[in-house]
């Protein structure tokens, strides 16, 4: 289909989200319609994953990375490339722009939204990142604000869940890490799940639950939420067994002498190859198991790469579609 008929064809759809001109900052900013519009329009993008499709000429997309990243930063940049667009990128903001010099991020945000048709980025500190969005007169999505969200991530982890079952609702997911507390990817995850009716086990140390912030939030929108503490390794392959998806949002090292101490910890929520085979094996089911990424040596049983339970390199591919979605929902076509 040549680009003009494209465009005419995907208007209606980019239209009837009505997210044009919206920043994303929590997975909350989205309805579960406009969430289910984004699948839509995805969906209908994939064939442009490897290619081009020029929708977006002469827009531009900054990225703004406070933090390191590989996939956010580079799907993103992937995403507004195959659209047409063009990127400018900012990968060492506190070396090498002004912000270096003391600029605020307020005013950086206002400089760089004068260049920018749309900003991504991701910033170690919520509370200043949120504000200065404020003063961004091009529209913001969060690539990861400090431990708050990471919208995008559970936006491309719930697509690929309705690609892998045609469905969210009545899901079993369990979101699992040591440290609950710093998770933002399960954070936004966990109200994404539970919005769309997936039933949601949180399972942590009982002294990194997920925050009550989060908890209460996901009380008033009435999700199917438990929490499941201080599991050891058998506890918790047997808790996965009954699960149609295993959701690792991954945790952060401590530094010095607890870094060996939270391994041993970590050990207790490793996926055994042994559990997803003998459940494909016995029952003919599978359980999916996605990591958000990056890994670290002992998080997970590499074996499980072979397996039909791999998700998480399914997921790369469908984060460029549902990127692409997003940015066009917010552009507008
Ligand atoms: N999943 C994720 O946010 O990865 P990066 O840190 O590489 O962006």
């Amino acid at each position: 289909m040549k680009t003009g008929a494209k465009m005419r064809a995907l208007k209606p759809v980019v239209d009837a989200i009505g997210f044009q001109g919206h920043s994303l900052l929590s997975i909350n900013d989205l309805t579960n319609d406009q969430i289910y519009g984004l699948f839509a329009l995805a969906r209908s993008l994939e064939p442009w994953n490897r290619s081009m499709v020029n929708l977006l000429p002469g827009r531009i997309m900054a990225a703004l990375f406070f933090q390191p990243s590989t996939r956010t930063r580079m799907s993103f940049e992937t995403a507004m490339h195959r659209l047409g667009g063009a990127v400018i990128t900012e990968t060492t903001p506190l070396i090498s722009s002004a912000v270096a010099k003391e600029e605020t991020l307020n005013d950086m945000l206002k400089v760089v939204a004068k260049y920018a048709n749309i900003i991504v980025m991701r910033h170690f500190d919520e509370v200043q990142a949120r504000e200065a969005v404020a003063y961004s007169e091009a529209p913001v999505i969060s690539g990861g604000f400090g431990h708050w969200e990471h919208p995008t991530q559970a936006l491309l982890d719930l697509y690929t869940l309705w690609r892998t079952y045609g469905r969210i609702e009545g899901l079993k997911v369990c979101i699992a890490s040591p440290d609950l507390i710093e998770a933002r990817t399960g954070h936004s995850m966990a109200y994404g799940l539970a919005r769309m009716g997936a039933k949601v086990v949180l399972a942590s140390q009982k002294s990194k639950r997920t925050p009550e912030s989060i908890l209460s939030t996901l009380r008033a929108v009435n999700g199917s939420v438990e929490e499941r503490f201080d599991l050891d390794q058998d506890g918790f392959n047997d808790l996965i067994t009954d699960m149609d998806l295993v959701y690792l949002p991954g945790s952060s090292l401590p530094k010095g002498p607890e870094a060996e101490a939270f391994k041993k910890v970590m050990d207790n929520y490793l996926v055994r190859y042994e559990t997803v085979t003998r459940v494909q094996q016995e029952q003919g089911r599978t359980i999916y198991v996605t990591h958000t990424l990056p890994r670290r040596p002992g998080e997970m049983d590499l074996r499980i790469d072979e397996t039909p339970s791999q998700l998480y390199f399914e997921a790369i591919a469908y984060s460029v579609s549902i990127r692409m979605a997003l940015i066009l929902s917010i552009l507008g076509l």
